[in-house]
């Protein structure tokens, strides 16, 4: 469930960081940035790990709890994209709530290419 969490966050932040950037708030738009792209690194360093050390090559979405989906496959993805739409500062407030923190929470996003089974 870790590396689905680092996944879910590198999928899904995108919107927060473009409704920040939209209102010109620069030190948020730098840090979000920051923080995606070592999100991003996370998930390649430990897919390399499940793939060479853990020898988990398979599908891991069995390990997924309903509660897990239910609040890192619909609820936060819901309240990340709702930006694109609606980039109110409601709306981002809703999105960091369900957003904090989530990398270490794990959460996954389903047929994801790093996610499912690696060469
Ligand atoms: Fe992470």
């Amino acid at each position: 469930m870790f590396q689905a969490g680092e996944e879910g966050v590198t999928s899904d932040l995108l919107p927060l960081i473009m409704a920040v950037a939209g209102e010109g708030r620069i030190e948020e738009e730098i840090y979000l940035t920051s923080f995606l792209w070592e999100e991003a690194k996370h998930v390649e360093f430990f897919r390399r790990w499940l793939d060479d050390v853990a020898v988990a090559r398979g599908d891991l979405e069995h390990y997924l709890t309903l509660s897990y989906r239910q609040l890192f496959l619909i609820e936060l993805p819901s309240a990340l994209n709702a930006l694109k739409t609606d980039p109110s500062v409601e709306t981002q407030i809703r999105s960091r709530a369900a957003e904090r923190d989530p990398p270490h929470r794990a959460r996954r996003k389903p047929a994801h290419p790093l996610w499912s089974f690696s060469p």
